[in-house]
């Protein structure tokens, strides 16, 4: 099967508009099944999985990260681009601005964090020195500064457990932690991703200040409509982005594999 490149679709991106040739798949895993689009752009076939199912439906707290994941992998995907509606701390981070995030702080809780859970399937010790692929981020990044957007190539990316938006003691506390962004589902997506050895990038679109910079309560509602205004800038960079990539792991990414222990339906 030939390479694919993924799309994972966070808060406000649902559907796979960039994609034609659409059809739909369910896509059997060991930790369950998973509904994923597959299309066709500019020749390149693409597949689209929407992390909170459809209808933003799931919890970040109770997506199967796993699954989704695993889908990805059964389907030959090499590349993953996931996307991210995040808050903000860093008052050069503002509204409507994308991020390209390249570090994580965890502060989840309890989630599913590896597919090598001992006995047969092994037990492997990932390396997150840098967790997120420099070759995605960087088309991610020429392609909004091409658009001309406002765009940052490094960022910090908190992990809350959620689903609650934070405290303003706990966002003080982020932010002298070195946290640029707040979210609560790219660990562990990213760090899933990784084991696999597929080449994976957040693309975070700023939508809020966190709580206690921002003057206003906080809502979802305020979330979603702040991604609906700026989807189409965000698709614009993702359709850039796939131009110039491609589908391919990178060596970086392919390095993981050597390491890995091998696990049974593992695709290299
Ligand atoms: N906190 C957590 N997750 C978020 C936020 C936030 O302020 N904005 C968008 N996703």
């Amino acid at each position: 099967m030939s390479a694919i490149i993924a799309i994972i679709g966070g808060t406000g991106v649902y559907d796979p508009a960039i994609l034609s040739d659409l059809r739909e798949e369910k896509v059997k895993t060991p930790y369950g099944e998973v509904q994923v689009q597959l299309g066709k752009y500019e020749g390149q076939e693409v597949a689209f999985v929407p992390r909170h199912g459809e209808k933003h439906s799931v919890p970040p707290h109770r997506i199967n990260y796993r699954a989704n994941i695993w889908s990805l992998q059964e389907l030959g995907v090499q590349r993953a681009i996931a996307t991210a509606a995040v808050g903000s701390l860093n008052s050069d981070m503002k509204p409507k601005d994308l991020v390209m995030i390249d570090q994580f702080l965890d502060f989840t809780r309890g989630r599913e964090q590896s597919f090598y859970e001992g006995g047969e399937e092994g037990v492997f010790h990932l390396d997150v020195t840098f967790p997120y692929c420099r070759e995605l981020r960087q088309a991610l990044f020429q392609s909004a500064k091409r658009q001309g957007l406002n765009a940052h190539f490094h960022g910090t990316y908190v992990c809350t457990e959620g689903p609650r938006f934070e405290t303003t003691a706990e966002i003080r506390m982020y932010r002298q932690l070195g946290g640029d962004v707040v979210g609560m589902t790219s660990v562990p997506e990213v760090v899933l991703a990784r084991e696999l050895g597929i080449c994976y990038a957040t693309i975070a679109m700023v939508t809020n200040y966190a709580a206690g910079i921002s003057p206003n309560p906080l809502t979802h509602s305020e979330v979603v409509e702040v991604m609906a205004q700026n989807v189409t800038n965000l698709r614009k960079v993702i359709m850039g982005a796939l131009k110039e990539l491609k589908p391919e792991r990178c060596n970086d990414c392919a390095a993981i594999l050597k390491e890995a222990p091998v696990r049974v339906g593992r695709r290299d």
